[in-house]
């Protein structure tokens, strides 16, 4: 149905060139004056590039959904308390979307549903020279159950030793020196940081959501495909130790170093705005398609 259409898009930052990173920058001028202020904030301009595209996307992802013809100008995006940003105008019941941005990639979901959320991870150990350690800043993110997925449901031998001596003060560990076991926990890792992220987003929290009330499961034994051409939907999830079977969730990879989580609840009923067509090229197969630059300067400048 029309009204299960979901836009997922994907744009890696890191791929653009030069010119091409100035060239988005200017975009900035087309944000509300706030937004602009904030992005114009960032110290590191690959921040200031994923906030930026992000915001480029959702809006053009809004005017996908409306009727051809509609100006850039007419879409309003404010942020709630939670300083998640909702569509405000045109107003068109139902009509969600969410960004997530992280690493190389700066990704979005949208379409009509009644919850919406999206998270890409990057698999990596930051300021930690043991896998424990690192493992150990994050007591009260995962339940117990979902430390066990993500241990691999044994304790391994290595979980304490690394092949190499890793260096002292390197922020990231190159993934290339810790046994393989250790390197299949971090996918497992992030693998439910993502789906974690992914539905704290939908509901709209931050910081204050009670993370271990949460609880995803993966089935006992499942090995989840790093290959970006597979979509994982068995996953489940129950909050307060209720199930959520309205919560559709899918896992997959970008590429091999980057997982992605969306989590989803259909609409009650669908709101009036129907999608105008596609944008060319949105409707390929891939699960999350990749937008290049180009192709976003084009559709900008189409509907400003
Ligand atoms: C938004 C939040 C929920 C996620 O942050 P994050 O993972 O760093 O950010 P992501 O890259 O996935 O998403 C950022 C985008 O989400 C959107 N966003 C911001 N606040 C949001 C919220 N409360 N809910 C949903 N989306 C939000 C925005 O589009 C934002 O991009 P922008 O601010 O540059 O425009 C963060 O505020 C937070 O509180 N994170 C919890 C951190 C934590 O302890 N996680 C443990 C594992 S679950």
């Amino acid at each position: 149905m029309a009204q299960d259409r979901l836009i997922r898009w994907a744009l890696s930052v890191t791929s653009l060139t030069q010119e091409q990173q100035q060239a988005c920058l200017a975009f900035t001028a087309l944000l509300p004056p706030a937004e602009q202020t904030r992005i114009r904030k960032f110290v590191h301009t690959v921040d200031a590039l994923r906030s930026l595209v992000g915001q480029l996307l959702a809006r053009l992802a809004i005017l996908s959904f409306l009727p051809a013809g509609t100006r850039w100008a007419e879409v309003e995006i404010q942020r709630n308390d939670e300083w998640k940003p909702y569509l405000v105008s045109p107003a068109v019941p139902n009509l969600l979307f969410n960004v997530s941005h992280q690493g190389d990639w700066v990704v979005l979901l949208a379409g009509h549903a009644q919850l919406l959320g999206v998270d890409v991870a990057r698999t990596e150990m930051t300021a930690a020279q043991k896998l424990s350690s690192y493992f150990s800043y994050f007591p009260h993110v995962f339940t117990d159950r979902e430390w066990e997925y993500i241990r691999g449901y044994r304790k391994t031998d290595d979980e304490e030793g690394c092949a190499e001596e890793l260096p002292t003060g390197a922020f990231h560990v190159d993934l290339a020196i810790l046994p393989e076991s250790q390197v299949q926990q971090l996918h497992r890792f992030h693998q439910m940081w993502a789906l974690k992220e992914s539905y704290i987003k939908a509901i709209g929290r931050g910081l204050d959501a009670n993370l271990r009330h949460i609880e995803f499961s993966v089935p006992e034994g499942h090995v989840i495909s790093l290959d970006p051409g597979h979509v994982e939907r068995e996953i489940t999830l129950s909050v307060d130790g209720e199930e959520k079977p309205e919560c559709l969730l899918t896992l997959s990879y970008l590429d091999a170093l980057h997982p992605i989580a969306t989590c989803h609840v259909r609409a009650a009923t669908a709101g009036p705005g129907q999608p105008a067509a596609p944008l060319a090229g949105d409707e390929d197969g891939q699960w999350f398609k990749e937008r290049t630059w180009a192709e976003l300067e084009s559709s900008i400048r189409k509907v400003q």
